[in-house]
């Protein structure tokens, strides 16, 4: 496979899978298809703009006539299509916006792909579709006090899922969406398999966990609070605070993405996730400490900063993925620890300040016009 297609390569995960792709692949030629919305940042890709084997194309998925012709001009044999609305609380304020670009964007990405490929036949092509694990919907906390979490270990993850009948999320769960998000990924994963089922299309589909690490826009727990401690502003923490998410680093979903693009089984699914499930308070706290740290401030200087604020409306409990499949069958496992991963991206936001101040003003949006229009 030589000219693959991603979509939303200028977002935050989709950054780091062109990153890895056009570095590890010289021999690939990649095409960030990204249609710049609030989301996307070109400067995401500073580092790697001027590869040879790296072009930017300005798209909106939604735009079958222009799918069309990218994928002819490129010759096209494979798609990772991360290009989404991807924020919970946006789509609670707009759903059709998630409808338009998660599900329509899907199926005219889906169907472009179709018309070019049928006609040579399948053979070496792939679709890969990337999706969440909150298309499962949210589970239950069943373990008794003083046993919570954080769980952040495959080990420590077992052992309570046997002795108190904990559930993960696994592949062959029912799809159970709360959120417009998570209902719009919903849709277009069974768009994805549909192609398959009906049409032959070699697709892909994998749902992943939450993920945390360089260049995620800060309206992310993650990166909105590492910025929100650094000026010391208020920590808005939905309901008590006891929602539990199963974090993985990016970079880590970067090398899953990357193995199964390549070893896959076709018309599969992979769940990816980190066995690290933590409730959004003791994140929190664990994220003002290593501010408050490397900042070298006293310790726990800015706990009062936390905020409890009124919650998400149909906010999920608990996320926690299995990804034992993909670790059997692949052999991938995520190779940082949460405390490693925290620290590192803690100090990346420390030191990329220039980046956030970008994002936080606007000034990002100005990227594309500096680097492709006004040359
Ligand atoms: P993001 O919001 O950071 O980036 C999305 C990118 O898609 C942006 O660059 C945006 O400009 C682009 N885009 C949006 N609408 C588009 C359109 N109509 N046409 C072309 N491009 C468009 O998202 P992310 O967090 O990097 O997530 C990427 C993918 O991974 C999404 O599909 C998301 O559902 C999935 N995912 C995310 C997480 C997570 O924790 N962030 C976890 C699991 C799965
Ligand atoms: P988020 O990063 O938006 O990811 P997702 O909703 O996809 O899990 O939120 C992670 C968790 O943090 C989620 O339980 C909501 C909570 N949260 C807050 O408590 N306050 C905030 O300001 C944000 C953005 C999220």
């Amino acid at each position: 496979m030589k000219n693959i297609i991603v979509t939303g390569g200028a977002g935050f995960i989709g950054s780091h899978v062109v990153r890895l792709f056009v570095t590890k692949y010289p021999e690939y030629h990649i095409i960030n298809v990204d249609k710049l919305t609030y989301a996307g940042n070109l400067a995401n890709l500073r580092d790697v703009e001027n590869l040879p084997n790296y072009t930017f194309v300005k798209a909106d998925i939604c735009d079958y006539d222009c799918m069309c012709q990218l994928l002819r001009k490129h010759e096209v044999d494979g798609i990772i299509h991360l290009a989404a609305e991807s924020h919970v609380d946006r789509s609670i304020k707009d759903p059709f916006t998630f409808a338009r670009t998660n599900v329509m964007g899907t199926l005219t990405l889906l169907q472009a792909a179709k018309e070019y490929w049928q006609a040579q036949g399948w053979e070496g092509k792939r679709f890969y579709h990337i999706s969440t694990d909150e298309v499962y919907g949210a589970l239950e906390m069943t373990h008794p006090e003083g046993v919570d979490p954080p769980f952040t270990t495959k080990a420590s993850s077992a052992v309570h899922h046997e002795a108190y009948g904990l559930k993960f999320f696994t592949e062959d769960l029912k799809y159970q969406p709360h959120s417009p998000y998570s209902a719009s990924k919903a849709s277009s994963d069974h768009f994805v398999r549909a192609f398959h089922d009906t049409y032959g299309m070699p697709t892909i589909v994998t749902n992943c966990s939450n993920n945390y690490g360089p260049y995620q826009f800060p309206e992310k727990l993650i990166p909105l609070f590492i910025n929100n401690i650094k000026l010391r502003k208020p920590l808005p923490v939905y309901g008590k605070g006891e929602n539990v998410r199963d974090w993985l680093y990016v970079e880590d979903h970067a090398r899953a993405i990357d193995l199964i693009f390549h070893r896959g089984n076709v018309a599969d699914t992979y769940n990816i996730g980190g066995f690290n499930e933590w409730k959004n308070i003791d994140i929190i706290k664990v994220l003002v400490r290593t501010v408050d740290r490397l900042l070298g401030r006293k310790e726990d200087e800015d706990l009062d900063l936390i905020t409890y604020v009124t919650d998400r409306a149909g906010h999920d409990l608990r996320y926690a993925i299995d990804s034992s499949k993909l670790q059997r069958e692949l052999g991938w496992e995520p190779s940082l620890q949460f405390e490693e991963g925290i620290e590192k991206t803690v100090q990346w936001y420390l030191d990329n300040q220039a980046w956030m101040d970008n994002v936080t003003s606007g000034d990002y949006q100005k990227y594309y016009d500096d680097m492709y229009l006004n040359r």
